[in-house]
């Protein structure tokens, strides 16, 4: 396998002791607010929140319950500018539980938006976004994550998760690609 690598923006090692850094801060926070029978529906977003959501479920010590959403991005001049419609649903009911999103990147805003508010009608008790990556800086819609690993900045990044054709999902680390074109046009 030759990766394009152009840049590591953050290493494996990097990765692993944040990840554990956060999912000691997640545990501490709903313990504090549920006590020792809390537990919590984690709802990883498809595809690219698949390794993410693997490391940081053995950090976290309270129960979780795991589950899975698909979604797919239409219309508009890139994924992200469209809508977006549930692809594979939920077998889990999250009424009246704690859930929290796993989200590889948000980026826009508009995919969680989306998320967050067909979850939020299914009435869960609490509803809190837990992501790897975050773009500050392309925030289109303004929305509260209650947990971030590292904020990225405007360059396309793959591995850990994230993709670009589908590939370098299994990179240990998160990189740039040296590309001939911008690969924008191709996410999610
Ligand atoms: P929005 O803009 O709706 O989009 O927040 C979030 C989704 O877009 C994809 N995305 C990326 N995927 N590297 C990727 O592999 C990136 O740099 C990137 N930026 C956005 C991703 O699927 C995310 O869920
Ligand atoms: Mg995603």
């Amino acid at each position: 396998m030759q990766v394009p690598l152009e840049r590591i923006v953050f290493s494996g090692e990097e990765i692993a002791s944040r990840v554990q850094e956060l999912g000691a801060e997640i545990t501490r926070d709903y313990l504090d607010e549920y006590g020792p029978e809390a537990e919590a529906v984690l709802v990883n977003v498809l595809k690219g929140g698949f390794v993410f959501l693997a490391d940081l479920v053995r950090c976290l010590e309270f129960s979780v319950v795991i589950d899975f959403l698909a979604i797919t991005s239409y219309a508009g001049d890139g994924a992200s500018t469209g809508g977006v419609r549930i692809m594979k649903d939920l077998t889990e009911s999250i009424y009246r539980r704690d859930v929290l999103v796993v989200e590889d990147i948000v980026d826009t805003g508009l995919t969680l938006s989306y998320i967050l508010r067909n979850l939020s009608s299914r009435k869960p008790r609490s509803l809190k976004v837990c992501t790897f990556l975050d773009r500050l800086s392309s925030r289109i819609v303004p929305l509260q994550v209650d947990y971030r690993c590292f904020e990225v900045g405007e360059e396309f990044v793959v591995g850990y998760g994230l993709d670009y054709g589908q590939k370098w999902r299994n990179l240990g680390y998160v990189c740039t690609l040296r590309l001939e074109e911008h690969p924008r046009s191709d996410c999610p």
